[in-house]
């Protein structure tokens, strides 16, 4: 048994859509959130950047005493999870790997639309992961980068929403896709107009899901859960807005008590 938290991080609120499911999933387990506010968005960084930004970051939730890092960003996840892995002293599980798994694994999907930043698409990494798991898939990635602005402003559910979402994946349109992989973590946020913009016929895949599958399993297998009659503790951090992630939390997260606190993170020196 070990109580000690998890740590989550993302670039922005998105990474909540990840907690909600852990806390529904793991009640138990303590969760350290860092939301990387003041460096938002990383869809439009340098790989370099978004590798200094995710380190400083696992730095700081291993000095928190964290036993695992879950990366709740696909655009980290794309460009530095190998390094965190490589770098920190705990185990760290990013959301691509599962959210591929669970593209393949729904129903037979042969044809997968990928929606994810600009920096997730350029990598490829989806298409790869997904083609390494079923070489015959056709696979239509799309970078619809506005997305995530429109969630970290809180404007979801408004005519404004729908219209850009409309717009945005118009290029899917008559693509005939079996599944819609949500490869950002801001977008599971966005569902409700998917929906309306595809129709029913299309799957859309949370890789939050098997993500969170993936870190039960892990700490099962490491007797690392924490014990079964205990809440978990949330504590919030942001890089920027301490309110604006208050906000985000407590309606996302449907928990009233919650509240965020500014952190400034140190600068990590061993990014080579
Ligand atoms: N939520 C993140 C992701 O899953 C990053 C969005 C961004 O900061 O551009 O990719």
């Amino acid at each position: 048994m070990d109580n000690r938290p998890i740590g989550v991080m993302d670039s922005g609120l998105g990474g909540l859509s990840v907690m909600r499911i852990m806390r529904q999933q793991m009640p138990q387990e303590s969760l350290i959130f860092v939301g990387d506010q003041g460096h938002f968005p990383y869809g439009t960084k340098s790989a370099t950047e978004i590798r200094r930004f995710a380190l400083n970051i696992g730095h700081f939730l291993v000095r928190h005493h964290v036993k695992l890092m879950v990366v709740a960003c696909n655009t980290a996840t794309a460009e530095a999870l190998p390094l965190l892995q490589t770098k920190l002293p705990i185990p760290v599980i990013g959301v691509v790997q599962p959210g591929a798994r669970a593209a393949i694994a729904a129903n037979n999907h042969q044809r997968i639309g990928v929606i994810a930043t600009t920096a997730t698409t350029a990598t490829g990494i989806y298409p790869r992961a997904l083609h390494q798991l079923s070489p015959n898939v056709t696979v239509f990635p799309l970078a619809t980068q506005p997305l995530v602005t429109i969630v970290e402003h809180r404007q979801t559910g408004t005519a404004k929403a729908q219209q850009l979402v409309d717009r945005q994946l118009s290029p899917l349109a008559g693509k005939q896709l079996d599944a819609l992989i949500m490869g950002c973590t801001h977008f599971p946020f966005l569902q409700m107009e998917f929906r309306k913009t595809l129709g029913s016929s299309v799957a859309l895949i949370d890789p939050a899901e098997e993500t969170v599958k993936q870190v039960q399993d892990y700490l099962r297998d490491h007797k690392l859960l924490a014990g079964a009659n205990r809440r978990g503790r949330v504590r919030l951090y942001s890089t920027g807005s301490a309110v604006h992630l208050t906000q985000g939390a407590r309606g996302w997260l449907h928990d009233s008590t919650l509240f965020g606190h500014h952190v400034e993170l140190a600068e990590s020196k061993d990014l080579e």
